[in-house]
């Protein structure tokens, strides 16, 4: 068996609610340190995507492994798998009443049992990685958007996770906010870490991104490497999509 050699593989995810076919068939895989982005328009299931990964919304059928270990039908381990999984969301979903340091300490002390010394010492430094150390004493309230965000984002990286699964982490921050967060994961993919975006961000999707991956009706209808989409005439549909929020970002 060749476990090692993708951290993340996904096979045949399908997932329907009622009648509503939205997942009909996605595999991929993922190496260590490769960034993903998922684009697709809206309600073509990249959300419903990321959270059968991590069994958020267990799917119907098929079947998600990482290094070599089922994710899916893990039963009580799945709590192990969320914790190598990491995620980050569109809304933060920080504790209001805990500072930023505190947020980033608390599963370092609840789930992986370290002291309150070693757990602020390291929500410091994943603090310092994403520029938030000089904040870690304010409450959520006193962050904007892009902060708050960078303090998820040091959140998740807290607990060494495998691979981080970020869902529209910007499309709530206006521009220059989501400039700050997108440097933040550029960096972070630069470091190695593997990532899993779903953006409509296409400047970091063509610059960053090892591969794109465009959904529609279900499935990955085209994927491949921005320079790749972007030039080969057989990847017209992904181009055209890409090509509308040029523009619409254009200046
Ligand atoms: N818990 C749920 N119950 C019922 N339907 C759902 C549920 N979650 C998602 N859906 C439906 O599944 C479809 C895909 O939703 P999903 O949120 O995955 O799309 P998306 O690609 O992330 O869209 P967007 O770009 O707007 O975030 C939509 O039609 C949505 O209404
Ligand atoms: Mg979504």
């Amino acid at each position: 068996m060749h476990t090692d050699e993708y951290i993340l593989k996904v096979e045949d995810i399908h997932k329907a609610f009622g009648a509503n076919e939205v997942l009909r068939g996605v595999s991929f895989e993922v190496k260590k340190g490769e960034t993903l982005v998922f684009i697709g328009s809206s309600g073509t299931g990249k959300s419903t995507l990321l959270r059968c990964i991590n069994q958020l919304t267990p799917p119907d059928r098929g079947r998600v492994w990482l290094h070599g270990e089922e994710v899916t039908n893990s039963g009580k381990r799945i709590n192990y798998f969320r914790q190598r999984i990491g995620m980050v969301f569109q809304n933060f979903f920080l504790f209001d009443h805990l500072t930023a340091l505190k947020n980033v300490e608390v599963a370092l002390i609840r789930v992986k049992g370290m002291s309150k010394e070693a757990a602020r010492e390291k929500a410091l430094a994943e603090l310092r990685q994403v520029g938030m150390e000089d904040w870690a004493g304010h409450y959520p309230a006193e962050l904007s958007g892009g902060q708050a965000q960078r303090v998820s984002i040091a959140r998740a990286l807290a607990m060494d996770p495998d691979v981080i699964l970020f869902d529209e982490p910007t499309s709530a921050l206006d521009p220059e906010l989501t400039r700050e967060v997108l440097e933040v994961m550029r960096t972070l993919a630069q470091q190695g870490m593997t990532m899993l975006v779903v953006t409509h961000e296409m400047g970091f999707a063509c610059n960053v991104a090892n591969r794109i991956l465009f959904m529609e009706n279900g499935v990955i209808a085209e994927q491949g490497a921005p320079t790749i989409l972007l030039t080969d005439p057989q990847y017209s549909r992904v181009k055209n999509f890409i090509g509308q929020f040029l523009e619409y970002n254009g200046d």
